[in-house]
């Protein structure tokens, strides 16, 4: 019935790059990029291997105002004396200055600085005080990662100017190669979750409903990952009405996918992250204007990350118990279609009128949150969701909005969003926004009425669904989740946002 694009191992980098370590010598050939600070100064390997360049710099330097301030470049093609095709030199400002995130960075600035044609590139990760430390070059190489990704596989035809090698190598020279190899493993780990939740993100509806969805969540079991998937009948003995009612008006089946990572201790409680994946957001029947509306493929982010989240913790060996539950739907309008004005019965026994069935995505995080609680009594619970344009108008395309119940997990996630770049910000929680919620017909209905705070009664929605004991925090990914915000490691539409979050959460504080 639905004719199928060829779907690629989701595992696999889109653009074949090849990323290896070796110690400090002059390229043969290829782009060759070095690290100045501010005042133009270059390490002892960098000067060595510019030998007599290093005058031919200082004089383009000065006649193009480059003084190595932070994020600048200056770009030198054929320099006399190099072997190397091209130099590009990188400003750091003053390496003082300098915080972890910000190797993630340079890595993703000098991969962007390689012209398309390029197959051989040699990054020096050195500062003017000697090689950078291994912890900093393999944060080099992770940023070098997550900025050559490029989602490409629809194309069939491009200009020959646009096409990359088929092969792309860069050699990150470092200090000491054995411990930055060491360094780069579980970094690999995290840079492949955020791959595999950025492909997941960017792929159209038609390709990636549910079931295919699913069935791609299901390729974390080569990782140890124990994969199940709750079909409609499951779902439906467990009265995941709420989950149900959304997906009923599509011809693709819903389904839920429960996936658990055993990293830890035999039998202690593990943490636990949900997330929305509704794999197109119609509207339904409150159908949705046409502009843009394309835009909802990615209304699946927060599973997405959840599956990349997985990905990261089951390949990088984490010590922690965790398990990711997601949500999958398509919310169409069609004559099996919710109306509005239905009533549902969630799995937790709760009573819904559906007012707006584009209010969607609450309907189907409240059973399975409901679900995971019941089933896994976690330590915590993170749910991640495309849910309002709300938090867009709040927060913009730079915080995830955070909400949760629990000061010390709030203030967890808010330090580990400034370590990573993956900010959130906390909204609040009150009795006064819970009342909007209260339905004359049901225990509650779907939206709050008025569109004031709607990211913040969507958030109380959820709550209802929540038990308090539970720490939870619930982040609102709408503005950042996709048709992101552009940084020196991303290009890519969806983000694969909050990944490298919630795995830092985890490392932090709970292996
Ligand atoms: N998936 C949308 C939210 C969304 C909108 C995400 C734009 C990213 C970009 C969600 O299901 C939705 O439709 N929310 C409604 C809620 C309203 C009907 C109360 C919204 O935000 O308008
Ligand atoms: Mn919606
Ligand atoms: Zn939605």
């Amino acid at each position: 019935r639905h004719a199928l694009l060829p779907a690629k191992d989701p595992f696999s980098m889109p653009n074949a790059l090849k990323l290896g370590f070796g110690p400090f010598t002059a390229p043969g050939r290829g782009v060759f990029v070095v690290f100045c600070d501010e005042g133009l100064k270059f390490g002892p390997a960098t000067r060595r291997a510019l030998g007599g360049v290093t005058d031919i710099v200082a004089r383009a330097a000065r006649s193009e105002r480059f003084t190595g301030k932070k994020s600048s470049t200056l770009d030198l093609v054929m320099p006399a004396g190099l072997k190397a095709t091209r130099l590009v030199v990188i400003g750091v400002g003053k390496v003082a200055d300098l915080t972890p995130k910000d190797f993630l960075r340079l890595g993703g600035l000098a991969t962007g600085r390689l012209p398309n044609a390029t197959a051989d590139a040699s990054i020096f990760a050195e500062l003017p005080g000697g090689a950078m430390r291994p912890e900093q070059a393999a944060d080099l190489a992770q940023g070098t990662r997550l900025r050559a990704y490029a989602f490409d596989r629809y194309k069939t035809k491009r200009k020959e100017d646009e096409k990359p090698p088929a092969v792309r190598n860069i050699t990150i020279a470092v200090g000491d190669v054995a411990a930055v190899r060491k360094a780069d493993i579980p970094r690999v780990a995290i840079s492949d979750g955020v791959v595999l939740a950025r492909d997941l993100v960017n792929e159209p509806a038609n390709v990636l409903y549910p079931e295919e969805f699913a069935r791609r969540a299901g390729a974390l079991k080569k990782l140890r990952v124990a994969v199940e998937v709750l079909d409609v009948k499951a779902m439906k003995k467990l009265g995941m009405n709420a989950l149900l009612g959304v997906g009923q008006g599509s011809t693709r089946e819903s389904r839920v996918v429960v996936m658990r990572w055993n990293g830890g201790r035999a039998g202690e409680a593990p943490v636990a992250f949900i997330g929305k994946g509704v794999c197109f957001d119609t509207g339904g029947i409150s159908i949705k204007p046409a502009s843009s509306m394309e835009d909802m493929k990615g209304d699946m982010a927060g599973a997405a990350c959840v599956v990349g989240l997985m990905h990261a913790l089951a390949a990088r060996k984490a010590r922690v118990n965790a398990v990711g539950l997601i949500g999958l739907v398509e919310n169409m309008p069609d004559g099996n279609a919710q109306r509005p004005g239905d009533i549902v019965k969630s799995m937790s026994g709760q009573t819904i009128e559906i007012i707006n069935t584009d209010a969607e995505g609450r309907l189907v995080l409240a059973d399975v949150i409901w679900y995971a609680a019941q089933r896994f009594k976690p330590k915590f619970m993170v749910d991640l969701a495309t849910l309002t344009g709300a938090i867009i108008v709040a927060l913009g395309q730079e915080y995830a909005g955070m909400f949760s119940n629990n000061d010390q997990l709030a203030e967890r996630l808010t330090k580990a969003g400034n370590e990573t770049g993956e900010l959130v910000w906390r909204m609040p929680l009150a009795p006064e926004y819970d009342k909007m919620i209260d339905s004359k017909f049901a225990d509650m209905k779907n939206t709050g009425g008025s569109r004031w705070g709607g990211a913040i009664t969507a958030a109380q929605f959820i709550k209802r669904f929540v038990d308090d004991k539970i720490p939870w925090a619930h982040l609102d990914i709408a503005g950042t989740g996709f048709d992101s915000r552009q940084t020196d490691v991303n290009k890519s539409w969806g983000s694969g946002w909050g990944v490298r979050l919630l795995d830092r959460l985890v490392a932090d504080h709970y292996e």
